[in-house]
C-alpha cells in the first residue's frame, strides 16, 4: 500500500462526491425520519467516523478543550480535555473496519496514563454535538469499549446536572467473560443524592449479551415526552416512564472517555493509555429551534415515501463496513422508502469506495 500522500491530489475529486451524498440525503428526507408508523423526527446527524480524516473540521462535532479542576472532596483527580486525546483513524480499505494505524477504524477517544498539572488532572477525550437544540429522538452510536481498567466510556444526551440520559461502560466492569452497561437518568433526585443516580429509580445496571471491548456494538437510547428506552444492537434493555426522570428541554449529544480516580465509579486512572473507538453516530430528533421548525414546515409540503426517510434498526453488531454491505452486521442508515436500497448502500459505499480509492490506488 502506498502512502496516503501520493493520493492527496484526488481529494478535490472525492469531496464533491461526498457532499452530493449528504445533499441528496438531506433533500430526500425533507419530511423527516420515520422510526415507525407514528413516530416522525424532523432532523438528523449521521456521522461515519471511519471516513473522518480531521475531526477539527467537522460541521457536526466540536472537540472539547477545557478542564474540570481537581476537587478532592469529589474525586482524587480532575479532568483535562485535550485535542490530542481525540484521534481520527480513517479506514484504509478492505472491509473498512481497519484504520490507518492498524487498529479498528473510527474516532479514538483516549484516557492517558500519564497525568498532567502535578498529577492533578487526567488527560481525557470528549466531543459535543454542535447542535444544542435536540429534544426527543433516537440516538445510536457504534462503540468499541476500552479494555484497560479504570475508565468510563459514555454516550449521552446532556442539558445540565438534572437533565441527562446516559449510557456508561465502565472498563472496571469489563472482564474476559462479563460486561455491564450502566443506564443513567440524572434528575433532581440524583442531584439531591449527591449527584448519584444509582441511589434513585433513574438508574439500571445490566449485564450485556456480549463483551464490550471485543468488538463494535450499537448503543442506543430513544427519548419521547413520556419515556426513555435503552437498547444494545437493537435488543431492548430497559424503559423508564417515571415523569421525574424524563428530561423535557433541549440539549446536545456527548461522547467521552474519562477517569477521575473515583473508587466507586471510574476507578483508575488507567495504568496504560486507554482507548475507546466510535465508528458512527446516527441521531434522529426534533429541534426546538423555531427557525429550523419553520424551515421544516416550508420544505415539507406533502409527506410521501419519496421524502420521508425510514430509520431502520441495526441488525446484529455493526461490524460490516464493506461497500455494498454484508449478509449480517451491515451498518444501516436512514433512507427514503422508494430509493431506500440505493441511498442506504450509497452513503456507506461511496464513503467506503472513496476511502479505498484515495489510499489504495
Ligand atoms: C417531532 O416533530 C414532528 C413534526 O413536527 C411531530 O409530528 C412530532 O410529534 C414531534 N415528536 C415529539 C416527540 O415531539
Ligand atoms: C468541592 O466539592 C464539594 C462537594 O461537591 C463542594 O461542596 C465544594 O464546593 C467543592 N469545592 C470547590 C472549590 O468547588
Ligand atoms: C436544568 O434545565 C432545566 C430546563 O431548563 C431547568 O428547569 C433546571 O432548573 C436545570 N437544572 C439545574 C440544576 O440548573
Ligand atoms: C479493575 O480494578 C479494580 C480496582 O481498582 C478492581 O476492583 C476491578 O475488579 C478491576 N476490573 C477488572 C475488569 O479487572
Ligand atoms: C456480570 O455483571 C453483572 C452486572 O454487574 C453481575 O450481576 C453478574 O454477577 C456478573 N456475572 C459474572 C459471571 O461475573
Amino acid at each position: 500500500m502506498r502512502s496516503a500522500k501520493t493520493s492527496l491530489w484526488k481529494l478535490p475529486l472525492v469531496l464533491p462526491l461526498l457532499s452530493l451524498v449528504s445533499y441528496t440525503l438531506a433533500d430526500t428526507c425533507s419530511c423527516g425520519y420515520a422510526q415507525d408508523a407514528n413516530v416522525i423526527w424532523t432532523d438528523s446527524i449521521e456521522t461515519d467516523f471511519t471516513a473522518v480524516r480531521d475531526i477539527e473540521t467537522s460541521q457536526d462535532w466540536a472537540v472539547q478543550k477545557w478542564t474540570s479542576a481537581r476537587n478532592v472532596s469529589e474525586a482524587p483527580y480532575g479532568r483535562l480535555r485535550e485535542a490530542r486525546n481525540v484521534v481520527a483513524n480513517p479506514a484504509t480499505g478492505g472491509n473498512g473496519a481497519v484504520g490507518k494505524d492498524g487498529s479498528p477504524a473510527g474516532l479514538q477517544l483516549f484516557v492517558r496514563s500519564v497525568l498532567e498539572d502535578d498529577n492533578a488532572l487526567v488527560p481525557v477525550g470528549e466531543i459535543f454535538s454542535k447542535r444544542e437544540d435536540i429534544q426527543y429522538g433516537s440516538f445510536r452510536a457504534g462503540i468499541q469499549a476500552s479494555s484497560v481498567n479504570g475508565t468510563v466510556g459514555a454516550f449521552f444526551w446532556y442539558r445540565n446536572a438534572t437533565q441527562e440520559i446516559d449510557m456508561e461502560l465502565l472498563s472496571a466492569e469489563t472482564t474476559a467473560t462479563n460486561s455491564t452497561l450502566n443506564m443513567v437518568l440524572q434528575s433532581w433526585q440524583s442531584l439531591w443524592a449527591g449527584s448519584d443516580a444509582s441511589k434513585t429509580a433513574g438508574f439500571k445496571k445490566d449485564a450485556l449479551p456480549f463483551i464490550a471491548d471485543d468488538a463494535v456494538h450499537e448503543y442506543r437510547f430513544d427519548w419521547t415526552p413520556t419515556s426513555v428506552s435503552f437498547y444494545v444492537d437493537s435488543n431492548h434493555l430497559w424503559t423508564n416512564t417515571l415523569p421525574e426522570f424524563i428530561p423535557a428541554s433541549p440539549g446536545y449529544i456527548v461522547l467521552n472517555h474519562w477517569s477521575n480516580g473515583n473508587s466507586g465509579w471510574s476507578r483508575g486512572p488507567p495504568k496504560e493509555d486507554a482507548k475507546m473507538t466510535v465508528t458512527y453516530v446516527k441521531a434522529y430528533f426534533n429541534s426546538t429551534d423555531s427557525e429550523r421548525q419553520r424551515d421544516f414546515v416550508s420544505a415539507c409540503k406533502k409527506p410521501s415515501s419519496d421524502n420521508v426517510c425510514q430509520v431502520t434498526p441495526q441488525t446484529g453488531p455493526p461490524t460490516c463496513r464493506k461497500p455494498g454491505g454484508c449478509e449480517d452486521g451491515t451498518i444501516t442508515v436512514s433512507s427514503a422508502a422508494t430509493t431506500g436500497k440505493v441511498l442506504g448502500a450509497s452513503l456507506i459505499s461511496i464513503v467506503g469506495v472513496a476511502a479505498v480509492w484515495l489510499v489504495v490506488t
